[in-house]
């Protein structure tokens, strides 16, 4: 069968398909095979970027044939693929190069077997005899299989390549990473090793590096002089998903800052490379690293935040569980869902710049996003006039869901008057680009099999990453704390807030689409008219015991709670619903003039977006088109007439 031809990509010039080789997936029974590799192994075959010289081997324990392996993939791509369409021809080619081989990570005849099948694919697709070993298993049987590989002769019997793709955890601490480094290095050389952080393919990471470079106008204040702080924000609306009895293990510090967010902070913070030579890039990346400050036990007590989840609500509004009752999940477990930290950089460029980094589960949004804070400016000019301050400017990465980056700050109001308003500047990826979505995966095997290292880990990167996080894991071990502290559904321990306000800052909320769709009124609006609308948010807080709308009053405004807890109190004084994080009000009263219908209290303390019906009318005058379709929503979902709409938006 001959692969489906090649296409252009981006720039309209054909790339390079990968080098010929043969692929064994260890583990290929498991999820990460159906779930990602099948998949991207598909998207790279769609986009014309694999040869003829090309095969997959499956090899696990379950007893599979290379037929039911074909079946099983066949039906699992039609779920887990990001294309649109599906290209029948495409996965045909593909399907018939999948081969399996059934066998035990301990079973040296199994090896034997595999090394057999692999000559004699080698030898039908002339795959030169390459070959990569993706090791999509856990890392304790890595040296087994190294080892396995070994005795089975493959390495001496071809010429040809030979790599191995190892997956995250790598070590579950500093000396266990050691220990697995130093036990991987008796089997293969450096040059051959490529541990995989599934970060780095995507897209909007990899641009980090690519806009700090390509663009002359931030590297000159990309430094302490102009530079006030950074965030980086992962959030997770999802639980633990199934995965308790790993995750138990874990806990968030090792599932996601000590890899992914270490090496967003490293593609953020570095000094420039010389070229994008995988050394190149790669000796920048360990140096920030190993400038970051590894803190003391007091240190550690000062500047980090963890936090567990205790039952609470997910973000789809139905009830969710605790932490410690997920399933495989001890009752009693100590295991962080959620961590806040402040480091520093002891570096040139950076000294005196804190970096904040907070990570969690279950949190009331899916998110991830870094603010780059810049010094706010002197505020002298603006006195006499009815500016109270000035908002620092922001440069925000949004990698996901949302994908672009974004530049705010302050025009002039139009009018007599000198007043401002945040504006911005935004680029998106997706008015930009029309690729197809991809898995992540796709770059990182097609650079492998090419021999570019660029975006895997040296052996130096993983234990300096190691070194910043041991502390915490051993402070953070020695001092239990009292957990379950934040419900889930919410954005994480209060503490975590402190953190940053005790230095005078803020974290700043990011609303993205997918959060402000959860409001029926945009439930599927134009992603346009959702960015203007994100813009027009405006940020409010109110005290315990504050009233937000009062029954009767006409309001102007929707509200959407960004922390805290409010009561909605109906005319007898009763409360009839408490409403949390990523929750809202008001949204009637955007529409039309009717007063509120209900009373709403803060129950706590309370940071609330507020869109007020100027910034809505706004919205709509400058994008008319999207009237209607308002209109025909307020109908629907709120049985309002046209007409009241209309009088409302249609002559402000
Ligand atoms: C994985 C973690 O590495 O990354 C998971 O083990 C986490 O716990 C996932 O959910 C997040 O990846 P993404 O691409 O969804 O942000």
């Amino acid at each position: 069968m001959v692969q489906p031809t090649s296409s252009l990509n981006a720039l309209g010039s054909k790339q390079p398909s990968a080098e010929p080789c043969v692929l064994v997936i260890f583990g290929a029974s498991g999820d990460l095979t159906k779930r990602l590799l099948m998949p991207a192994f598909y998207n790279l075959a769609c986009d014309g970027l694999l040869t003829e010289h090309f095969a997959i081997v499956g090899m696990a324990m379950d007893e599979l044939t290379t037929e039911s392996f074909r079946e099983k993939m066949a039906t699992d791509i039609k779920q887990f693929s990001t294309r649109q369409e599906f290209d029948q021809n495409t996965w045909d080619w593909l399907s018939s190069r999948l081969y399996y081989t059934p066998g035990k990570f301990d079973d040296n005849a199994a090896f034997v077997r595999l090394a057999g099948l692999v000559s004699k694919l080698d030898e039908r697709y002339q795959a030169r005899g390459n070959v990569l070993f993706y090791m999509a298993t856990p890392p304790p049987v890595f040296g087994l299989i190294s080892s396995n590989i070994e005795k089975a002769g493959f390495k001496t019997s071809s010429a040809g390549w030979k790599r191995i793709i190892v997956e995250k955890p790598f070590g579950n601490d500093l000396p266990s990473a050691i220990a697995l480094n130093r036990e991987i290095l008796t089997y293969w050389t450096e040059d051959q090793i490529y541990r995989i952080d599934h970060y780095l393919g995507k897209e909007t990471v990899q641009n980090i590096i690519a806009f700090r470079f390509s663009n002359g106008m931030f590297e000159p204040v990309w430094n302490r002089n102009f530079i006030d702080h950074i965030q980086f924000s992962v959030a997770e609306a999802v639980g633990v998903e199934g995965r308790g009895a790993y995750y138990d293990r874990s806990g968030v510090l090792r599932d996601m800052l000590q890899n992914h967010m270490f090496q967003m902070l490293a593609y953020l913070c570095m000094e420039p490379p010389t070229s994008f030579a995988p050394e190149a890039v790669r000796n920048e990346k360990s140096k920030l690293l190993e400038a970051v400050r590894i803190m003391d036990a007091g240190s550690v007590r000062a500047n980090t935040v963890r936090g567990q989840y205790g039952p609470g609500v997910s973000s789809d509004g139905k009830p969710a569980l605790g932490y410690r009752e997920e399933p495989s999940v001890p009752s009693l477990s100590a295991t962080e869902t959620f961590a806040a930290v402040k480091l520093f950089i002891d570096n040139w460029r950076w000294l005196g710049v804190p970096i904040y980094l907070r990570s969690g589960k279950r949190l009331w949004k899916r998110g991830t996003e870094i603010v780059v804070q810049l010094k706010s400016p002197p505020d002298i000019v603006f006195r006499g006039t009815p500016v109270a301050s000035l908002e620092p400017n922001r440069l925000i990465f949004h990698i996901q869901p949302d994908q672009g980056i974004e530049l705010r700050f302050q025009a002039k109001t139009p009018g007599p008057e000198m007043s401002l308003q945040n504006v911005n500047m935004r680029f998106d990826y997706s008015q930009a680009f029309t690729a197809p979505r991809a898995t992540g995966y796709e770059v990182l095997i097609y650079n492998c099999m090419n021999g570019d290292a660029t975006l895997f880990s040296r052996t130096d990167l993983v234990e300096t990453a190691w070194r910043i996080a041991q502390p915490m894991l051993d402070v953070w071990k020695n001092e239990p704390a009292d957990f379950p502290n934040y419900a889930a559904g919410t954005w994480g321990p209060k503490a975590a807030f402190e953190l940053m306000e005790r230095d005078g800052r803020k974290w700043v909320e990011i609303l993205n689409r997918e959060t402000l769709e959860k409001v029926p009124l945009f439930e599927g609006a134009d992603t346009v008219f959702l960015a203007s609308l994100i813009l027009a948010l405006k940020p409010v807080v109110f005290q315990p015991g504050d009233l937000v709308v009062r029954q009767g009053e006409s309001g102007g405004e929707m509200y959407v709670i960004s922390r805290g807890e409010v009561e909605v109190i109906d005319g007898s004084g009763n409360v009839v619903a408490t409403l949390g994080e990523g929750n809202f009000f008001g949204e009637i009263s955007l529409l039309t003039a009717a007063p509120r219908n209900a009373t709403v209290r803060a129950k706590s303390y309370c940071d609330f977006f507020v869109l007020d019906k100027s910034g809505f009318t706004r919205v709509l005058r400058d994008r008319p088109q999207f009237l209607k379709s308002i209109m025909e929503i307020a109908q629907t979902r709120y049985n309002l007439s046209a007409q009241e709409v209309l009088s409302e938006h249609s002559d402000k």
